[in-house]
């Protein structure tokens, strides 16, 4: 769970996490289910607010670190498009950084519709891989480099069709908005940025010496305080 724990606690991850919980607008009482809730962190701010607040993952180690954090929550471990929910149970479902791992958004939006009762608010979220953002002298292997992390995430793009899909599912005052994080420190992203130009060099999208030249271009704006990475993440908010 380590590199969930470290993902959720960047400075901008709170942020991402309160914003989301605006959008949801739900009072204390209400009942809400984090899906794909990873470490439990929302879980356990939610349940801090005072919501009856479920857990989902399909991890069990997910949920074990979870349930540690949100003693008081309920947790299941299940898949997003069956969970162990009764129809028009929840107030509210959350499922944020999740459908970038899935073939097909729509199973899961169904049962999202399913569990939430008629005038019940649904929040999705996520970091759309096209957005990505980072300075480089060499822009097009950049490009190419980004294409190699998409290459290793099964949905790279799903996040912007979230819109289609909870408006195609019967979802109404469907909302897009845009969390965007500024990365300055280039060791926060320095294992993300290998692992990309890894899968670039393993997809023959580049060479061996493109991918080291670019990782030591990288660590030298690093040093030097030029990194930038940009990283948008889109929530699309709705109403049952
Ligand atoms: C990138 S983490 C996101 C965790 C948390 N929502 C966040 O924003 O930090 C993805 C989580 O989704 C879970 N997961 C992946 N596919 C799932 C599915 N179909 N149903 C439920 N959980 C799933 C994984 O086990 C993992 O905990």
């Amino acid at each position: 769970m380590s590199f969930l724990e470290r993902i959720e606690e960047r400075p901008g991850a709170a942020e991402l996490r309160a914003a989301s919980y605006r959008m949801l607008g739900l009072k204390r009482g209400a009942t809400c289910v984090d899906v794909a809730c990873g470490a439990g962190h929302a879980v356990a701010e939610l349940a801090k607010k005072g919501l009856k607040v479920t857990g989902v993952d399909a991890d069990p180690d997910a949920i074990e670190a979870a349930r540690e954090r949100a003693p008081g929550a309920m947790f299941h471990v299940a898949h997003s498009d069956e969970l162990p929910l009764e129809d028009e149970s929840m107030d509210g479902y959350r499922a944020l950084r999740l459908f970038h791992l899935l073939e097909d958004s729509a199973p899961t939006v169904a049962e999202a519709y399913r569990v939430l009762r008629p005038g019940g608010r649904i929040v999705l979220g996520g970091q759309d891989y096209g957005f990505v953002l980072i300075d480089s002298s060499d822009q097009d292997l950049t490009d190419v480099i980004r294409l190699g992390l998409e290459s290793r995430t099964v949905s790279p793009r799903a996040t912007r069709t979230l819109r289609d899909v909870l408006l195609d599912t019967g979802f109404t005052d469907v909302e897009v908005a845009v969390h965007t994080e500024v990365v300055t420190d280039y060791e926060q992203m320095a294992p993300q940025l290998k692992s990309a130009a890894e899968a670039a060099v393993d997809k023959a999208l580049i060479t061996r010496e493109d991918a080291a030249g670019w990782l030591r271009e990288q660590a030298g704006r690093g040093r030097r305080d030029r990194f930038l990475a940009v990283l948008p993440t889109l929530l699309v908010g709705g109403q049952r």
